[in-house]
């Protein structure tokens, strides 16, 4: 079951194309599936853009319950958590959906997505509807290559990134530099 209220107002339709976004700051991810009793959720760090269409790439290996949900259903969010949400993020990885509600025991609200089954987490700054587009790297690498096909952002979204350093300490958004004047060869980027 997907659970979840309908879209509040504080999302924003976000353009496909410039989803990769979201993710190419290196953020702390959290990633929902539809579920069975409850929909699941887990923490993910292994994650970036592949193409500038839309096209995601996650880590997400057998020791996860999301693993066999998303085998199954093929369909998943990827919630962008802001710094509000660093401790929940690191419980909600540190426990798993066969095991506990971690909506109501991490006090996260799903949200019915647009077009897939699994939820947004309301609490989360962006929410990205995905579909799995190839999975053949996932038996060998774990590595599942996502498109993206709805986006939605806060409207007051404002880098909002945490990042884990590897070994359960995370650095903070620090200040953003605008280098977009020697972006010489990559204009269009700006
Ligand atoms: C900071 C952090 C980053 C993580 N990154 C990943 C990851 O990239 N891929 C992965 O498969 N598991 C990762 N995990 C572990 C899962 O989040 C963890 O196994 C989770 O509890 C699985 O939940 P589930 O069983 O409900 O799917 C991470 C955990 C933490 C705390």
């Amino acid at each position: 079951m997907s659970g979840g209220e309908s879209m509040p107002e504080l999302f924003e339709p976000y353009p496909l194309e410039l989803v990769h976004r979201l993710i190419e700051p290196g953020p702390t991810v959290m990633i929902t599936t539809a579920g069975e009793e409850w929909p699941t959720v887990m923490t993910n760090g292994f994650n970036m853009p592949v193409r500038h269409d839309g096209l995601l790439a996650v880590v997400i290996g057998p020791w996860d319950t999301t693993y066999e949900s998303l085998l199954r259903r093929r369909e998943c969010v990827i919630a962008v958590p802001g710094k509000d949400l660093i401790e929940t993020t690191v419980d909600v990885g540190n426990s798993s959906s066969a095991d506990v509600n971690k909506w109501e025991r991490f006090g996260l609200s799903p949200l019915s997505a647009s077009i897939v089954g699994a939820p947004l987490i309301e609490e989360c700054a962006a929410n990205i509807e995905c579909v799995v587009e190839d999975d053949s790297l996932v038996d060998e690498y774990d590595l599942w290559i996502l498109r993206a096909e709805a986006a939605w952002r806060r409207s007051d979204y404002e880098a909002p990134e945490f990042h884990h350093r590897g070994n359960g300490t995370f650095s903070e958004n620090g200040a953003t530099r605008d280098l977009r004047d020697r972006m010489t060869r990559w204009r269009n980027l700006s």
